[in-house]
């Protein structure tokens, strides 16, 4: 599967997901899961569907297993931060590590995705 396919599917399935999250958080008037919800939406739609932007911009990297992985691991990290996120937020101290293990996942990932990026943008450069 092209990267952009994967990032688009997984950011909608997200989105679907974050925004129940979001109706139940209002009808429950318990606003206390904010921000994992918070992050769950701008990580999970949001971000996702930007990578799937970018990927799709440019075909022949949105083809290589390298821009899937990034794709994957965005996937996972954004689950597990909110999923510690959540915990901490509802005085779970074990939330503390696992998101800190998420949030050192993503941030890895974007450092993928920035090496992606300034690679594609040379490769562009040498065709011109
Ligand atoms: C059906 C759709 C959604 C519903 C019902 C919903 C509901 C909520 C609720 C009840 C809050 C808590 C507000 C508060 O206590 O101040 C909230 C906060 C938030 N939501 Fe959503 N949400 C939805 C979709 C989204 C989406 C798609 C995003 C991001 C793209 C998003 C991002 C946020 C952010 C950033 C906050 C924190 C705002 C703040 O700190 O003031 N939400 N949402």
């Amino acid at each position: 599967m092209k990267a952009s396919t994967l990032s688009f599917r997984a950011a909608v399935l997200i989105a679907l997901a974050g925004m129940i999250w979001g109706i139940v958080m209002a009808i429950s008037r318990d606003h206390s899961a904010l921000p994992a919800h918070a992050h769950l939406n701008l990580l999970g739609w949001v971000s996702l569907f930007l990578f799937g932007i970018f990927y799709r911009l440019h075909p022949s990297l949105d083809l290589a297993s390298s821009a899937r992985i990034q794709v994957w691991i965005w996937i996972v990290g954004t689950l597990v931060l909110t999923v510690g996120v959540a915990l901490v937020h509802s005085g779970n101290a074990i939330g503390d590590p696992i998101a800190g293990v998420g949030a050192l996942t993503v941030l890895v990932d974007m450092a993928l995705f920035g090496w992606l990026v300034f690679r594609q943008g040379q490769a562009g450069m040498a065709a011109k």
